[in-house]
């Protein structure tokens, strides 16, 4: 879709969505108003039964977000899009919206934390929930249920790295008439296209890559039109009432510009690092879709786009003499300089967490190891900066437990 198809991505990502407005303005305007006037009652009408295109409140569209909304659908291969304030926005739009009491679905057992409590809230809307290693076809084959109306799942899981198989996993859901919905956060283009390869829908929380500025909190969801019109309809609107706002979608097709070349850079920095830290003494294992090493480098080698593998690296540290392996982790993190010890990704900055002292403190130890939630567990967020200036400062911060 869209008006540059048979344009190299670069060229789409800057151009798609920009469309024409009344003073001809480069830069898409940002229209800050919460609601739209009609010139008469007819016109408000025809506008209200959508016989007459145009926007009637804030709450259900804004040309500037609607910008933002056509660009991502075109980058995307999907026929319709629709900005939200928040990746959890734009989650829970589509499960509230797609979902009815007595439906199935299956989630995968390793998801991000919210989208997580949202799957375990959902039985108490009377849906079903088979969480399931999506990672296995098989075992996503054998919990489809004639009632299963969707799988969702992330492209790349958090913090591990493991990778779902898009393909694969569409063939199943289509198999039996169910969706496959895949958050690509982690995996933004020009990196992977989850609906060309096969799934339903798309999303994103665009506070990561998409913007990619670590100055706003958004989400988009690119889904076929007729799914769409509930989506944006009854799950945007009505049930969860939470869309873009036009400041935000503009800074999101401001930092969309560099989308491209952004991804690019992060992922080079992300194999330099990754390499790098194979090669360590504290290090005991690394991460990384893009090596070899990684049990899916294969499927991620099909999967994603012009030998590209994220921006993300996930390491486990050795236990040093004298010290728990807890305590190492935590003293390694203290040390960064350059890495900002933060959850988010995608951001100019380098980011560092450490998910059994920050975002799975909470989980019971015995069951984060299960998922390979370790207490050496490092997750990096590669920014923009020199590589080699990304590994000194790990070189450094390691140098304190040696
Ligand atoms: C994979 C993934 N999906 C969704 C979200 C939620 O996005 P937001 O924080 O924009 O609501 C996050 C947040 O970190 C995430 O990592």
């Amino acid at each position: 879709m869209g008006d540059y198809e048979d344009h190299g991505f670069a060229t789409r990502v800057i151009h798609e969505g920009q469309g024409h407005n009344p003073h001809g303005a480069l830069a898409t305007p940002i229209y800050m108003t919460s609601t739209f006037c009609f010139d008469s009652v007819e016109d408000g009408m025809k506008k209200f039964s959508k016989e007459k295109p145009g926007f009637v409140y804030g709450r259900s569209g804004n040309p500037t977000t609607a910008a933002l909304e056509a660009k991502c659908a075109a980058i995307e291969g999907g026929e319709a899009a629709m900005a939200a304030s928040s990746g959890m926005g734009a989650i829970s739009s589509v499960f509230m919206s797609l979902l009815k009491a007595g439906d199935h679905i299956i989630a995968g057992d390793t998801l991000y934390g919210g989208s997580d409590f949202v799957a375990h809230h959902l039985p108490d809307y009377g849906i079903q929930v088979s969480r399931v290693d999506t990672c296995d076809s098989t075992k996503v084959k054998a919990a489809m249920k004639p009632n299963t109306k969707l799988i969702y799942v992330e492209s790349m899981l958090n913090p591990t790295l493991k990778i779902n198989d898009i393909e694969a996993l569409a063939k199943i859901a289509h198999g039996q008439g169910a969706m496959l919905v895949v958050d690509n956060t982690f995996t933004p283009p020009p990196m992977c296209f989850p609906i060309q390869l096969g799934a339903d829908i798309s999303l994103h929380s665009t506070t990561k890559y998409l913007n990619g500025h670590g100055d706003i909190i958004g989400g988009i969801v690119i889904a076929p039109a007729e799914k769409m019109v509930d989506i944006r309809g009854i799950g945007l609107t009505k049930i969860c009432g939470c869309p873009a706002s036009p400041m935000n979608s503009w800074l999101v097709l401001r930092g969309m510009k560099t989308l491209d070349l952004r991804v690019r850079k992060h992922c080079e920095n992300a194999m330099a690092v990754a390499k790098w830290l194979e090669a360590q003494e504290s290090v005991a294992s690394v991460f990384y879709p893009g090596l070899p090493s990684h049990p899916q480098h294969e499927l991620s080698k099909r999967q994603f786009a012009d030998g590209l593998f994220g921006g993300m690296v996930s390491f486990e540290m050795k236990k040093p003499n004298g010290m728990s392996r807890f305590e190492a982790t935590e003293r390694v993190m203290n040390s960064l300089k350059l890495f900002s010890v933060a959850v988010s990704l995608g951001d100019p900055d380098s980011l560092a967490e450490f998910p059994a002292g920050m975002t799975h403190l909470v989980v019971p130890q015995e069951e984060r190891e299960a998922v390979g939630i370790t207490d050496g567990l490092i997750r990096l967020s590669c920014g923009l900066e020199e590589a080699k200036d990304l590994c000194n400062d790990l070189r450094q911060a390691f140098s304190g437990i040696n």
